[in-house]
């Protein structure tokens, strides 16, 4: 018996076959008619309620041919376009074209000078300590025995928080010192580095921001000698094997007896050139053993315990290594500068 939509249903199965969607675009139309959501083989399945009962087995049949040849058809086209398209686009990937430039950083000069230092002092267990920026009047000055009426705040004006006369930007790292001692008992051994301020005029010089590290060492019987040695160590790691040292007598509030600490040149070799001013030194450092009432100040027994400290400035060491004219070039962001220092640390 033949039933019109038999011939319907074997007609899309001759339709299906001598399909050739030629493109992504036509498989997808292909697609659509065939096998999507609402597929003309889904539409001709309603038909089943009119089939006479001993055909329907036959008509699912049908139906079932025509689905899977439009399947068959689908995977094949969709195989050869595929294949054809990933040939196109190897073909139009030039090997020869030039990469995206990737432009790599370097580290800031600071930065360089900032870890060879702590590498050197970590060598001989000291630790690194941190401290806050914005810090107060206590831990900035007083406790560094540098009370509100002293002269040597004169030398470290700053930059006060609005509203409040105790709140400053950190003239040193200093008070890492005074916030290590009290936390903590002897023996205490940090390397306190990080930015510090001061109302300055800004010129080639001088800079209202730079960087310092800051050294202390508490114990029994540590004297000016042990800070002589580990100044000397410091001084020969840092500026080669050959380097000499000198200590002149100074002035901090914060040790006594305090004094600055020079490096023999390491430009000239100490023969005498601009940078040590022909004298064969460059001055580095200052240094002293803490005065005993900063230790009280901190809650430490000054009869029982003394220590050493010192404290330099980051960018001057920098500035003398890398002969770098202007103290403003490290903090103006320029890549043109910051790229010429390169380091493995
Ligand atoms: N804080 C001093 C300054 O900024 C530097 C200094 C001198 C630090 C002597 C010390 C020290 O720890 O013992 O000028």
């Amino acid at each position: 018996m033949s039933v019109p939509v038999f011939e319907e249903i074997k007609a899309l199965i001759g339709e299906i076959e001598a399909q050739a969607p030629a493109s992504q675009e036509e498989l997808e139309q292909f697609r659509i008619r065939f096998l999507g959501s609402k597929n003309v083989l889904k539409g001709l399945m309603g038909e089943i309620k009119n089939i006479p009962n001993e055909l329907k087995r036959d008509f699912g049949q049908l139906i079932n041919q025509a689905k899977e040849a439009a399947e068959q058809k689908f995977a094949e086209v969709k195989d050869r376009l595929d294949a054809a398209g990933d040939d196109a686009a190897a073909g139009h990937l030039d090997l020869t074209a030039p990469g995206e430039p990737y432009i790599l950083g370097s580290r800031h000069p600071v930065s360089i000078t900032m870890n060879r230092i702590i590498r050197i002092f970590e060598r001989i267990g000291f630790v690194v300590a941190e401290g806050p920026e914005i810090e107060d009047d206590w831990h900035n000055f007083t406790a560094m025995n540098t009370p509100e009426d002293h002269p040597a705040r004169d030398m470290q004006d700053t930059y006060y928080l609005r509203n409040s006369t105790t709140m400053l930007l950190r003239t040193h790292t200093s008070p890492v010192q005074a916030r290590v001692m009290e936390s903590q008992q002897p023996p205490i051994r940090i390397i306190a580095p990080g930015r510090v301020y001061r109302n300055e005029t800004i010129s080639a010089r001088s800079h209202c921001q730079f960087h310092q590290v800051e050294g202390l060492y508490i114990d029994e019987n540590v004297s000016f000698a042990d800070m002589k040695q580990t100044l000397l160590y410091f001084a020969r790691e840092m500026y080669g094997a050959n380097t000499s040292i000198r200590l002149r007598p100074s002035f901090f509030p914060f040790t006594e007896p305090s004094a600055e600490m020079d490096v023999s040149c390491f430009i000239c070799d100490a023969k005498g050139c601009n940078i040590c001013k022909y004298t064969g030194w460059v001055e580095i450092l200052g240094c002293g053993m803490v005065d005993p009432q900063v230790l009280e100040n901190c809650g430490i027994d000054s009869k029982k315990y003394t220590g050493f400290a010192f404290g330099m400035g980051i960018e001057r060491q920098a500035i003398l290594r890398y002969k770098v004219n202007d103290i403003r070039l490290f903090f103006e962001n320029d890549s043109r500068f910051l790229k010429q220092f390169s380091s493995a640390i």
